[in-house]
């Protein structure tokens, strides 16, 4: 496709983990790398695109032309993304979001008990970023992940309708080489409709192979492009 192909639209992108603090120097976190989100903004950006990239804590180089901004926490992303969310053409979010925080952050250190073998945290349910911006109009063309180890396709394609998105890219996270972490990534793309040469219309799918996540990227971004193109004018 044309380098060109995105000129005048905006792209904001979600991409590695949040950290959900406990005490001044503890937090919950997941493996999530950067990877996927940085190789999605690359391309974006070499398609001409003006591209936000919200960016988790990750040790990654911010791709050139790519206006980064940095978060640590859910919250820190969910108002970040509600900045950016009003005036983008499309959205991703390939952030790999703690769905739960601690219900209090301690104020010091925690201590270590001498009569308890156990520690309970209670947790607390962190906004779910995509859904809540799915749910505005007007609203980006919204599109999500789906990190699953089983059923990925039904599991993937329950999260497209339940968060009202209108693409999601399903990864199975469970196979070794791939996922979190990888240079690699395989990845089934859901979306609600196709139409079809008579009028109707059928679920679109398109399945992706094992590949770099640079290469993985740039079909992801073409669809997106191309599912922009088909939406209907609001
Ligand atoms: O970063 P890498 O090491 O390269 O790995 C890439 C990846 C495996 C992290 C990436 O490909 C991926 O799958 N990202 C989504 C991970 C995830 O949290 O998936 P989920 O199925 O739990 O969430 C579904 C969707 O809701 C995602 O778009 C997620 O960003 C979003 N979400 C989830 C929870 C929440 N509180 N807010 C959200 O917006």
């Amino acid at each position: 496709s044309s380098n060109a192909a995105a000129s005048g639209l905006t792209i904001t992108i979600t991409a590695g983990p949040t950290r959900e603090p406990l005490d001044p120097v503890r937090y919950l976190s997941n493996h999530s790398s950067g990877k996927m989100g940085y190789a999605l903004a690359a391309a974006a950006a070499s398609r001409g695109a003006r591209v936000r990239l919200i960016s988790g804590p990750v040790a990654l180089d911010t791709p050139p032309g790519v206006e980064r901004i940095d978060v640590e926490s859910a919250i820190e992303m969910c108002e970040a993304v509600r900045r950016a969310a009003a005036d983008s053409d499309i959205f991703i979010g390939c952030a790999a979001v703690a769905d739960y925080r601690a219900e209090q952050i301690s104020e010091h250190k925690l201590k270590k008990t001498t009569d308890d073998d156990t520690l309970t945290l209670r947790l607390v349910k962190n906004p779910d970023i995509i859904a809540e911006i799915a749910a505005c109009e007007p609203r980006p063309l919204m599109i999500g992940f789906a990190a699953e180890t089983r059923d990925l396709e039904t599991y993937a394609r329950d999260k497209l309708i339940r968060k009202n998105l209108d693409m999601i890219v399903a990864n199975d996270v469970g196979q070794a080489g791939l996922g979190f972490g990888a240079e690699r990534n395989a990845a089934l793309l859901l979306w609600r409709e196709d139409q079809r040469r008579d009028g109707s219309s059928a679920p679109g799918r398109l399945e992706l192979p094992a590949q770099s996540k640079a290469t993985l990227a740039e079909t992801i971004i073409d669809t997106a492009l191309a599912r922009f193109a088909a939406r209907a004018p609001s």
